[in-house]
């Protein structure tokens, strides 16, 4: 397969943290800050890292320059406007790759044609062919984009997507640039594109999905769009990027792992490596994921109420579809706070090294209770007040310190 590392039942990690991920509010990366963040993706396992936008400064240059020096495993990608100049400085920025790709876009929606580039259909696919066939002369790895592909017309996104495989395109990416689309709707265009330009299939490009989270449906749109046929999905570490966010990552892997039984695919990801991926990023822009998302959040294995705790005490599958372990987090949490029950409050105080009796338990229950009405976080040193002296004195080897 044209300079692609993808076979029919494998699914290509392109990460776009450091271009479309970067290029969002509180998210900007200084070019050492981002050569962290590529040794980080290549740990995780990524195919493909997409380390800027060689054109669009100075900084971006020297970003992907540093790291096609610095990060030999995944292949490194530019983005390039389908402009000869943007595609040149791609190519100079990637000359030391090992592996390069260029990633070419060209908006194909008349929206974008008419207010944007102001431009002709027929001028957008003969530029279309120009650029490809221009990075094709300067790498053997030429993706190409037609931005806004979910509200293009569908005539011409697929006349657009036939001009791009003709000029050498490896890889066709079709973008829900605004967060747009429903899963059903994402999946049928890319059913309906790969049946009407033969050539795909013919000469073994790749199909791509990229999705933005306007609508919350990035991952959804996304996981439909590989059952649809596409065998590169585009997505950055804890879902940042533009406005509502590009598909996370973690979901996704997550996603084909957990649910292996009904997609059938694989990916390269290291599982283990997503946590400690979000915590690099986490560190490096100026926000972590919000505590209750998927696979990363604080929360995403933690347990407040009484009957989960009562249920991940006696079987943690009750309320895990994964344990932590599978994704770098050390431990599931059993947070106590005023919806938790007896099972978990004694589950706490043997680890901190307290038996208690039926009654005891029954008594410092109501205390706590009353307590996590009051207040929102309940610590280790907050039980350890409730209790009455004669149990305090009673402490023997906890398995775990006090927080
Ligand atoms: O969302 C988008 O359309 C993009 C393209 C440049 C691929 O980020
Ligand atoms: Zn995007």
């Amino acid at each position: 397969m044209a300079g692609t590392e993808m076979s029919n039942d494998h699914v290509v990690f392109f990460d776009t943290t450091l271009r479309d991920g970067e290029q969002s509010p509180g998210c900007s990366m200084t070019t050492q800050e981002k050569l962290t963040m590529a040794h980080a993706l290549e740990d995780l396992g990524v195919d493909i890292i997409e380390a800027g936008f060689a054109m669009a400064s100075e900084g971006d240059f020297a970003a992907i320059a540093t790291i096609t020096q610095a990060i030999r495993k995944p292949r490194i990608a530019s983005l390039a406007r389908a402009k000869a100049e943007d595609i040149e400085m791609a190519a100079r920025a990637l000359q030391f790759a090992d592996r390069a790709r260029i990633h070419v876009f060209l908006a194909s929606s008349d929206l974008h044609l008419e207010f944007k580039l102001k431009m002709s259909r027929a001028e957008a696919l003969e530029q279309c062919g120009e650029s490809v066939r221009l990075a094709r002369s300067l790498a053997d790895d030429v993706e190409f984009s037609p931005e806004d592909a979910t509200r293009s017309d569908r005539d011409f996104l697929v006349e657009i997507v036939r001009v791009a495989v003709e000029a050498g395109a490896t890889t066709i990416n079709m973008p829900d640039t605004v967060g747009y689309v429903t899963p059903e709707e994402y999946g049928a265009m890319f059913s309906e594109v790969r049946e009407r330009v033969p050539a795909i299939d013919e000469k073994g490009v790749v199909l791509s999905a990229h999705c933005h989270d306007d609508l919350g449906l990035a991952v959804a749109n996304s996981l439909a769009a590989i059952q649809a046929g596409a065998r590169q999905v585009e997505c950055t570490i804890n879902g940042i990027g533009e406005r509502a966010g590009n598909a996370a990552l973690e979901e996704i892997a997550a996603a084909l792992y957990v649910r292996g039984d009904y997609f059938g695919l694989t990916t390269s990801i290291k599982l283990d490596k997503l946590y400690p991926t979000s915590e690099v990023l986490g560190q490096l822009i100026t926000f972590k994921p919000s505590p209750n998302k998927a696979v990363v959040g604080a929360n995403a294995f933690a347990h407040e109420s009484g009957i989960h705790q009562h249920g991940m005490l006696a079987n943690p599958l009750c309320y895990e579809i994964m344990t932590p372990q599978l994704v770098g987090v050390a431990k599931t949490h059993l947070v106590l706070g005023k919806h938790s029950g007896r099972a978990a409050l004694r589950h706490r105080l043997e680890q901190l090294g307290f038996t208690v009796s039926r009654e005891e338990l029954q008594q410092m229950y109501y205390r706590f209770v009353a307590l996590a009405d009051r207040k929102k976080n309940i610590y280790d040193q907050d039980l350890v007040g409730l209790l009455p002296d004669n149990i305090r004195e009673r402490r023997s080897e906890p398995v775990s310190e006090l927080d």
